[in-house]
């Protein structure tokens, strides 16, 4: 129920420190240790390869647990739009490992494909809020993301659990692989999930923002670079599915490669600006489109923020800026929908689990 908010989405919006947290403690063991069950960890370890396969804000999530493999644990993976991979599949490794990404463990592009693997004999492991759905039930290991029921059609919590959940099976991987390790996953998600609750408390400031931003806006962009790039991604989507407005998001590093032929007066450019080793190319970027008119917004973190940025979010590990910088845009998209008076939990043609290819 959503009780006294307007919005299924706020109030899952509001969810997200909880939801955190609650993944800590589900995914610590009685010594008070991150832990995944050992079945999927061995199972992850023996793999020469991992196949991650999502669609939407899942297949976002995918592409920041692949540095999160890759980064921490050393393990090569790749990741894939469900609905291409059926007739567009790689060229697979000697000893795959499938994972599927899915909030309602329901969508029919990813089950197609875990059908095709299965037959090929190949394991799969699904990552889903959903206990029991079909995702979960077909493939051979399950994770949950214990985000609790989303009902908004737009993917808020599922996501931030999402990306959690891969940092944490990433970061278990690897202490059990022996690599060294120079932090403490546990206490920079619980960092983390202060840092959003900071941002889901700075309301009034966001709503400003898609006011300033938005109000008149036609189309938008979103630009980063590394882990940046692909919240930009999310941040597009967000937008898009609940305000109607055409967003695009893309590497910064792109756009002289074509969309900066877009940028007019008063084009809103939301510019993503956490990643320390890539801050100063942000900036140029920003500086680019400024110089073409361009309305740009910058939301960078503490430590590395400059006069001038309309939002600094809260300094937290650099590998776990996604699940702190989408904040603002989820709740800047939500403010957009708002000033436009769109249905914001049941954006028109879409629906919550997608369940036809
Ligand atoms: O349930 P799933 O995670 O498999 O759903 C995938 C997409 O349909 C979903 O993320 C969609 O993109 C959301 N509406 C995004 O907010």
């Amino acid at each position: 129920e959503k009780g006294t908010y307007p919005h299924y989405m706020l109030k899952e919006i509001d969810e997200q420190p909880g939801v955190v947290r609650k993944i800590i403690q589900e995914y610590s063991n009685p010594n008070g240790e991150l832990s995944i069950d050992e079945n999927i960890l061995t199972a992850i370890k023996e793999a020469d390869r991992l196949y991650i396969i999502a669609a939407g804000t899942s297949y976002h999530a995918g592409l920041i647990g692949k540095q999160y493999f890759e980064k921490i644990a050393g393990i090569p993976v790749e990741v894939h739009i469900s609905s291409e991979f059926g007739y567009n599949m790689p060229l697979l490794s000697e000893k795959p490992l499938f994972i599927f990404i899915t909030q309602s463990g329901e969508t029919a592009d990813s089950r197609q494909v875990l059908v095709k693997v299965k037959e090929k004999g190949y394991s799969a492991l699904t990552i889903t809020n959903v206990p029991g759905s079909t995702l979960s039930r077909e493939a051979d290991y399950t994770l949950l993301l214990h985000a609790g029921p989303e009902i908004a059609v737009a993917s808020t919590k599922a996501y931030v659990a999402q990306v959690a959940v891969l940092a944490l099976t990433a970061y278990v991987t690897a202490q059990s692989l022996g690599k060294d390790l120079n932090f403490d996953l546990k206490q920079e998600l619980g960092i983390a999930a202060n840092a959003i609750q900071t941002l889901v408390d700075s309301k009034d400031d966001l709503e400003l923002i898609a006011e300033d931003y938005l109000k008149v806006a036609r189309n938008a962009f979103f630009i980063g670079r590394n882990l940046d790039y692909y919240v930009s991604l999310e941040g597009a989507l967000k937008l898009k599915e609940i305000s109607y407005i055409q967003a695009e998001g893309f590497a910064g590093g792109e756009l002289k490669h074509g969309t900066i032929a877009l940028i007019e007066e008063g084009t809103p450019v939301f510019a993503l600006a956490t990643q320390e080793y890539v801050a100063l190319n942000i900036r140029g970027n920003v500086k680019e489109v400024v110089a073409r008119g361009a309305n740009a917004c910058i939301i960078s973190m503490e430590g590395i923020n400059e006069e001038g940025d309309r939002l600094v979010i809260p300094k937290v590990h650099t590998l776990l800026t996604p699940l702190v910088s989408v904040i603002p845009l989820q709740l800047i998209s939500y403010y957009a929908a708002l000033h436009r008076r769109a249905d914001v939990d049941k954006p028109r043609n879409l629906a919550k689990s997608v369940t036809v290819e």
